[in-house]
């Protein structure tokens, strides 16, 4: 019986699923779910300084191929989210998880907040999400790669702790090469591919409108439609970086088989976000499951065998 036990930054997890964070992880009951779910791991909604109601409704809407949202960074604030996290690395030291953490402000907001956990008593992993697409009038912080070197390199002046950071889509070989610049000058532990693909807009055939309120219907999509943008950037990133920054998969995750290509461009961990918004958490049993059949049917015994070994024609 094949196993798909996998490490990451050190700890062996029973499997590489994990929700995308924004998913069914907005407070300890849903958190609490996600840690008694067959998924291997869970992060934490992305915090704000202070808790936000984020974006008028509606603002995410499944769609037959995916998904839209422009939910605005709702979340109940760093303090809750570093409570949580500091209590349940004490009481489960066994089961590490990751915490997201985000800014509204921008720059300085994201260095304040990373100083909090620093000084907390919290020293698991973070997950610095750079890409939220969804702040009226915010940009995109990893799309400019100067704001992200600085950022980074005024973080690492005082953070010692274990981070990484979540990225958007890029769709250029040179902006592939470019933040592989960047993120290679530092002691990262992981990048996550993707984030949402920012700005999209849904139109509903029936009213001939937008079908999310913010931003005039602009928003990020999930799910189906992003599977290959999300392996080339999981593939690009991979390639470029230190061997010493893992990456965790993220996009269009709706079956064993799409996990499994996730795991050949090189992913170490899985996180599934539109997915689990349509199934709920039993979604990760169906995922464990096809995974194992894909591995049987090709008669691989662990994810060591084939991670990171797509093949190409040349
Ligand atoms: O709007 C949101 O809360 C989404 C956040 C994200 O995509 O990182």
């Amino acid at each position: 019986m094949p196993t798909l036990e996998t490490t990451f930054y050190g700890h062996t997890y029973d499997n590489p699923f994990m929700n995308a964070s924004g998913v069914h992880c907005m407070d300890v009951t849903e958190l609490d779910e996600l840690a008694s779910s067959a998924a291997g791991s869970f992060v934490t909604k992305s915090a704000t300084a202070d808790g936000r109601k984020g974006n008028p409704e509606p603002r995410y809407v499944n769609l037959d191929l995916g998904s839209i949202n422009s939910m605005g960074l709702p979340n109940l604030g760093l303090d809750y989210y570093l409570n949580y996290a500091i209590l349940r690395q004490k009481s489960q030291p066994d089961a590490p998880f990751v915490m997201s953490v985000a800014s509204y402000q921008g720059f300085d907001e994201y260095v304040d907040n990373m100083r909090q956990i620093q000084d907390s008593a919290y020293t698991g992993l973070v997950e610095l999400n750079l890409s939220c697409p969804n702040v009226p009038g915010k940009p995109q912080m990893a799309y400019d790669f100067e704001d992200t070197k600085r950022l980074l390199t005024e973080i690492f002046k005082f953070y010692t702790k274990p981070f990484g950071v979540k990225l958007p889509p890029y769709f250029d070989m040179q902006h592939f090469d470019k933040i592989a610049n960047v993120l290679n000058q530092f002691d990262l532990k992981f990048v996550n591919c993707i984030n949402s693909i920012g700005n999209g807009l849904y139109i509903d055939e029936t009213t001939d409108t937008v079908v999310i309120k913010p931003k005039g219907g602009f928003g990020g999509i999930g799910g189906e439609y992003v599977k290959p943008t999300a392996l080339a950037n999981v593939r690009a990133l991979k390639q470029r970086l230190n061997p010493t920054i893992e990456v965790i998969g993220t996009g269009g995750i709706l079956t064993g088989r799409d996990a499994y290509e996730h795991l050949l461009c090189g992913a170490s961990m899985v996180q599934v976000g539109t997915q689990l918004q349509k199934e709920g958490v039993h979604v990760f049993e169906r995922l464990t499951a096809e995974l194992l059949a894909v591995l049987e049917e090709k008669g691989y015994q662990s994810i060591a065998e084939f991670k990171g070994k797509l093949g190409t024609l040349d």
